[in-house]
């Protein structure tokens, strides 16, 4: 584009904004681009400073035009693989891990027409039983668009938009009528639909699971890692993260983990985490403070390929292995010193007030990915690192042991994958593109068509 024609398009956008309240500065400029050179084209018209005068001639064509901006292709139970996933991976643990007097709470995000609210409340219904998901579920089903609110609140779909349902639920979850096949009144009920702009508004709170499938893909960058955080910021502890085949998250391996990557299926993480139970386990090994426990467990400890060290509850070193000797230039001479002499109690991070944490609160905390720049390295290292309160038998506290798991190669790879997904996103965020509008345009088409039947 030439910068007049930039600017032509830029003052359309403003327009939009000013007029209607819609701020597209956070979509991709591409698509933007492309969907509005087909409203001109179907107008017949010849650049953006005429399709302005038509937009203020014409007021109707905003719908239209937003119509194409906020393209709204759905299905129910669209990728049925992602959804077999969702639900063996994701809803079988929810239902079985929340306590019965507690309830269920999920958010669509992008929702459309409801179809993809929907499919959730099936298949929680299936987990559940009828009865507990009334009971207990709630679903907030949001979209920018109200004119898809409209059609998603009222629940009734054509033959053909119900085509992706599964015998068994469009037997047991619809109910046929003359206007079409009606989503069940009792199931509908639990699914409360709402304008949210996810650019903009604030997140529903505390739900479970998060579904927000092929919506962030239309965002720019920036605006898909500032919806992100608003989705972590949403979702309890522990929380799950659905997407559309073709969307990544872009750097967020600090807050979301994957659970089927394929399927787009993510965990969110928490910040510290608790391990008793590992903490118990590794009471044993050490059992006897400063003195060995048996000569298996110490040469188990002292060949492990992670450092390690053990200090008394006195805050003095009480064990180290070879690795450890190795990596942070220690000594077995240097047992029985105060922790707090070693460049290692504070570097490569503050461990001090970590042991104590862990100490006083009786619970492992793992510090993730501590990065490590050794002299003369030209990379840093990466590490976590596990501080675990020690215990004998009867529950006493022997000492605390920290553990330096190295991640450094397993950082790299992974960089290198997010790179690469990165360098592909744009491909494949475009395929899916095309692919929605083909979709819309067929539908467009068969509406269109002599004997079609609303
Ligand atoms: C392609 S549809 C996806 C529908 C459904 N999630 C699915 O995967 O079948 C994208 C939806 O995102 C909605 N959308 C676009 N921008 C939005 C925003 N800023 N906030 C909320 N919804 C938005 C559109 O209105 C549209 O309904």
């Amino acid at each position: 584009m030439t910068p007049d024609k930039e600017r032509d398009f830029d003052d359309l956008l403003v327009m939009l904004k000013e007029i209607r309240g819609f701020d597209f500065s956070g979509y991709k400029r591409t698509t933007l681009e492309r969907r509005i050179a087909r409203r001109l084209e179907f107008l017949k018209l010849r650049d953006h400073a005429e399709y302005r005068d038509y937009l203020e001639l014409e007021p109707e064509e905003f719908n239209e035009l937003f119509d194409s901006l906020l393209i709204n292709v759905t299905g129910f139970f669209r990728d049925p693989a992602a959804w077999q996933s969702l639900r063996a991976n994701v809803v079988r643990g929810l239902v079985a891990g929340k306590p019965a007097d507690q309830g269920i709470r999920i958010w669509s995000a992008g929702c459309a027409t409801g179809e993809e609210a929907y499919t959730l409340a099936m298949i929680l219904a299936a987990e559940m039983g009828d009865e507990e998901f009334t009971r207990r579920v709630k679903i907030y089903a949001t979209d920018l668009d109200e004119q898809a609110l409209q059609v998603a609140r009222a629940a009734v779909y054509t033959e053909r938009q119900v085509a992706g349902v599964p015998a068994e639920f469009l037997e047991t979850c619809f109910e046929r009528s003359e206007s079409g096949y009606g989503f069940r009144r009792d199931l509908r009920r639990r699914v409360i639909f709402g304008r949210n702009d996810l650019t903009r508004d604030a997140p529903i709170s505390r739900v479970d699971l998060v579904s927000a499938r092929n919506t962030l893909m239309y965002f720019t960058t920036e605006t898909q890692l500032n919806v992100v955080r608003r989705f972590h910021f949403a979702l309890s502890d522990p929380g799950h993260l659905f997407l559309g085949r073709a969307e990544m998250l872009l750097n967020q391996s600090d807050t979301f983990e994957p659970v089927d990557l394929r399927m787009r299926i993510f965990r969110k993480k928490g910040g510290t985490t608790s391990f008793a139970g590992l903490a118990s386990r590794s009471a044993q090994p050490v059992a006897g403070g400063p003195r060995p426990a048996g000569e298996l467990h110490v040469a188990a400890l002292a060949s492990s390929p992670i450092a390690h060290i053990v200090l008394d509850t006195e805050g003095r070193l009480a064990l180290l292995n070879a690795r450890a000797e190795a990596l942070f230039n220690l000594h077995p001479r240097d047992l029985g010193r105060p922790f707090q002499d070693f460049e290692l109690s504070y570097r490569p991070v503050e461990l001090r007030s970590v042991i104590e944490q862990a100490r006083a609160e009786v619970r492992a905390v793992e510090l993730r990915e501590v990065l490590w720049h050794r002299p003369g390295e030209p990379q840093p290292g990466v590490f976590d690192i596990v501080v675990l309160p020690l215990r004998d038998g009867a529950g006493r506290l022997l000492g605390v042991g920290v553990n330096f798991h190295e991640v450094t190669r397993f950082r790299r790879l992974r960089d290198d994958l997010q790179r690469a997904n990165r360098a592909l996103e744009p491909a494949y965020e475009e395929l899916q593109q095309i692919s929605d509008a083909l979709k819309a345009r067929e539908s467009e088409a068969s509406e269109a068509a002599p004997g079609h039947q609303a």
